[in-house]
């Protein structure tokens, strides 16, 4: 599962699309954690959708990770700020890979 304390026990290191990304980055097959709000586990997502399906505010979108050993797409937090907290996301995911802290 997303570790929930990722942002003191990772670093940011780039911007991806007007949102952080919380290393340790080793392309194709180490991608980290997108978003900060809305956090999603890249190592840990294998594509299943259902955020993409039940967000009622339309957060996520898929990006293409060509070669990496869980799936060659991820469900990218593109809205995170549009997020409404209602943490259905964090229900569905199979494998537990977001994260929504409120704050
Ligand atoms: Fe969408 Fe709700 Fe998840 Fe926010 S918590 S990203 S609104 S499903
Ligand atoms: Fe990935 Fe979980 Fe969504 S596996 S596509 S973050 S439901
Ligand atoms: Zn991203």
């Amino acid at each position: 599962a997303i570790d929930p304390e990722f942002e003191q026990n990772r670093e940011k290191v780039e911007d991806h699309d007007g949102h952080a990304v919380w290393g340790p980055v080793d392309e194709p097959e180490e991608l980290g954690i997108h978003g900060t709000h809305v956090a999603v586990d890249f190592d840990i997502c294998l594509a299943d959708g259902a955020c993409l399906e039940d967000c009622p505010v339309d957060v996520f979108e898929w990006v293409d990770t060509p070669d990496h050993p869980e799936s060659e797409i991820k469900a990218d937090p593109a809205k995170e700020e549009q997020c409404i907290d209602c943490m259905l996301c964090v229900d569905v995911c199979p494998v537990d890979a977001i994260d929504v802290d409120p704050g």
